[in-house]
């Protein structure tokens, strides 16, 4: 099946995002919301948009009018009648969706399929709102649209496998690189492996074991702009709070339960850069630290250990979490790297970088923390163990989760 018209509901941040890039890449797009006023601002976002790639040479002239020529604008959802596609942006509410989906399976033909940007609403709850399930599928891109190259394609419960492989082709054909989601799993991969590192950090701060700069500079993404912190800061707190709690809610496993300083600096109004303030104040136009250093003349060889603590904390949540959502088969190694590098800009996915430090390693790191902690989130799934009783390794026995034989 041939993907030519496209229909995207919702003309917001991530709906005018997607009109855009696939647009550009000469679909025929339909973008559609509630009135002229929200249409309206979305060309807007996209005109300005291709101006600013057009100002950095990154497109010319031809590709932007191209590209807007592409678009048309409506506020009647039966518009969609004639399209192959349907990427639905709504807002995150569950039953705005459903409503939505049942709206679109009744006003589009069979072979149209029905996709998601949901961030963490199940698939397969928005497919049984439909009588077309094997055509529903989740199409997860990452905000900016334009400039983020990530996309999980995920399959609810009952999408047949060309749903999948229709859409994942669709979104490739617009320069994006996908991750397979081959369950319906609450958080996909890239927020699923990520959010425990960055909930077990907020924690340390709350703790005061360590300030926001010393867990970003622990990790070497300070200089980068990577570390968790300011991945919180640039997300948006109250995004990240959102995920982790919707994670929370399906599986109720404590470690995605948000940490109380999260809530409260939300209920603040402390949203990150967007807000002007969040782990770090941007309130001069940079990135300053103003939470208190929590140590003031503590020893050299004290501060190094905790240090070592702090970035063994962190590691080890996203190390596991990757390692428990390859064997609960819902990725494969490769996509859950890739997962993390696009979709949070990390140098390296978590298991390239277990391979890296060994598994040996790891797996003595976890079994440490959890016997210190008596945390369970420490405690190493047994995919680990077993790898490691197998002697593979990593780098250093040719075969971790990827192999390094010639
Ligand atoms: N913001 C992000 O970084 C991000 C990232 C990935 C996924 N998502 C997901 O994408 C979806 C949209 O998020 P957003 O940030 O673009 O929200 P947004 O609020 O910017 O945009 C939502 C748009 O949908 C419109 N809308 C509401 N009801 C509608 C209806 N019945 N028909 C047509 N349009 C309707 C609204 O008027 C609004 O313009 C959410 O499910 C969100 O979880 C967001």
């Amino acid at each position: 099946m041939e993907i030519q018209e496209v229909f995207v509901l919702g003309a917001g941040f991530m709906g005018n995002g997607i009109a855009q890039v696939a647009a550009f890449s000469g679909y025929r797009v339909t973008m559609c919301d509630v009135s002229e006023e929200r249409l309206e601002a979305g060309v807007q976002a996209i005109r300005s948009s291709l101006g600013k790639l057009l100002s950095k040479g990154r497109i010319t002239d031809g590709q932007r009018d191209a590209a807007l020529a592409n678009i048309n604008l409506t506020t009647r959802m039966e518009d969609a009648a004639g399209s192959d596609l349907v990427v639905e942006a709504v807002p995150e509410d569950p039953a705005l969706k459903r409503s939505v989906f049942a709206e679109l399976d009744r006003i589009c033909p069979p072979h149209t399929i029905l996709a998601s940007n949901t961030s963490a609403i199940p698939i397969s709850s928005l497919a049984s709102a439909t009588s077309r399930p094997e055509k529903v599928v989740g199409l997860h891109f990452f905000g900016p649209v334009p400039l983020m190259r990530l996309v999980e394609v995920i399959s609810g419960l009952r999408t047949s496998e060309e749903t999948m492989r229709v859409a994942d082709e669709w979104a490739r054909s617009l320069g994006k690189e996908t991750v397979l989601v081959l369950k319906d799993h609450a958080g996909f991969v890239a927020n699923r492996v990520n959010i425990p590192t960055n909930i077990e950090a907020v924690r340390m701060i709350e703790e005061g074991f360590a300030a926001p700069e010393e867990i970003d500079r622990a990790t070497g993404g300070y200089e980068a702009g990577v570390g968790p912190m300011q991945i919180i800061d640039n997300a948006g707190l109250d995004v990240g709070y959102r995920a982790a709690l919707a994670i929370y809610r399906d599986t109720l496993d404590p470690k995605f339960l948000p940490p109380p300083l999260l809530k409260r600096m939300v209920a603040a109004g402390l949203l990150g850069r967007k807000s002007g303030r969040g782990f770090y104040d941007y309130s001069t136009g940079k990135r300053e630290s103003y939470f208190p250093a929590v140590r003031i003349g503590e020893p050299e060889e004290d501060r190094a250990a905790r240090m070592q603590a702090v970035l063994n904390r962190l590691l080890l949540p996203a190390v596991l979490e990757a390692v428990a959502v390859v064997e609960a088969g819902v990725a494969t190694p490769e996509d859950v790297d890739r997962a993390s590098r696009l979709g949070f800009n990390l140098p390296f996915g978590q298991l390239e970088m277990a391979d890296s430090l060994g598994l040996d390693t790891v797996l003595e790191t976890a079994m440490a923390l959890h016997r210190e902690t008596g945390h369970p989130k420490f405690f190493p799934p047994p995919l680990l163990r077993r790898m490691v009783a197998a002697g593979l390794l990593g780098r250093k026995s040719g075969r971790g989760f990827h192999s390094y034989v010639e």
